[in-house]
């Protein structure tokens, strides 16, 4: 069972993906990571953001992975893990470069294509998880919220993170993002064809989790055992 979970930055889907998969008993895959780590790499190699061809080769090539455990997502880039360093303001500034390569969305999308077939089930969450990568997954969500309430709930991840940032800065780096994930060429953010939507403006983690639940358990797609909180 393939459940995908798109929207924009902060809307809570990060969370919503994760604690579904746990009371699911199936993995996780943040395919945000991917870009991320992507975007590290790129950085630290100096690529220039604006070359295609090179910045392909880069996620082709470059040796990075994922760990998808339960409750985490540990990230390396050549044997290095940096789970924390691919969350740094100075890659969310850099990561619109790396979502803009169709070369680099079809390696993506061809890794996170093959780790579902690995998998069999997982939670995915992303921008183009219900479009582009499975389009016939068997339930899709698009949560979203308001870009003040996003941006809050960044500012106190950033925060907890150690990152001395100011409420002004990361409202104004998500709103660019916002702009240029959905303005963007390739892969645009939209609301995936037959996924259900969640405004998490005044919502709960809980009781976001509470409707994706009660809407899987409507579609006969829960076991008796996911039913309630473990
Ligand atoms: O979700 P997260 O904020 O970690 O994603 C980082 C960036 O990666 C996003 O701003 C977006 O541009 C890009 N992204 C994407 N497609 C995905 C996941 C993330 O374009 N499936």
């Amino acid at each position: 069972m393939i459940i995908t979970i798109d929207g924009p930055a902060g809307s809570g889907k990060s969370t919503t993906a994760r604690k579904l998969a746990a009371r699911l008993g199936i993995p996780y895959l943040d395919t945000g990571a991917m870009y991320r780590v992507v975007t590290l790499a790129a950085l630290e190699d100096g690529v220039d953001l604006r070359d295609e061809a090179a910045l392909t080769a880069l996620a082709e090539r470059t040796d990075w992975d994922l760990d998808c455990g339960p409750t985490h997502t540990r990230v390396t880039l050549r044997g290095r893990d940096v789970t924390e360093a691919i969350r740094s303001m100075r890659v969310n500034d850099h990561t619109r470069f790396i979502a803009g390569s169709p070369g680099v969305r079809r390696v993506l999308i061809a890794r996170q294509r093959a780790i579902g077939a690995r998998l069999a089930s997982m939670v995915t969450e992303g921008r183009d998880q219900g479009t582009a990568a499975f389009p016939d997954a068997d339930a899709k969500y698009f949560v979203d919220a308001a870009p003040e309430k996003r941006a809050e709930r960044r500012l106190h991840d950033l925060r907890a993170d150690g990152e001395d940032v100011t409420y002004e800065q990361v409202l104004a780096n998500l709103l660019e993002r916002d702009r240029t994930d959905a303005g963007r060429p390739v892969a645009p953010l939209v609301v995936p064809p037959g996924a259900v939507r969640i405004d998490t403006t005044h919502l709960s983690i809980g009781e976001v989790l509470d409707r994706i639940v009660a809407d899987l358990e409507r579609r006969g797609l829960l076991t008796p055992a996911a039913r309630t909180e473990p």
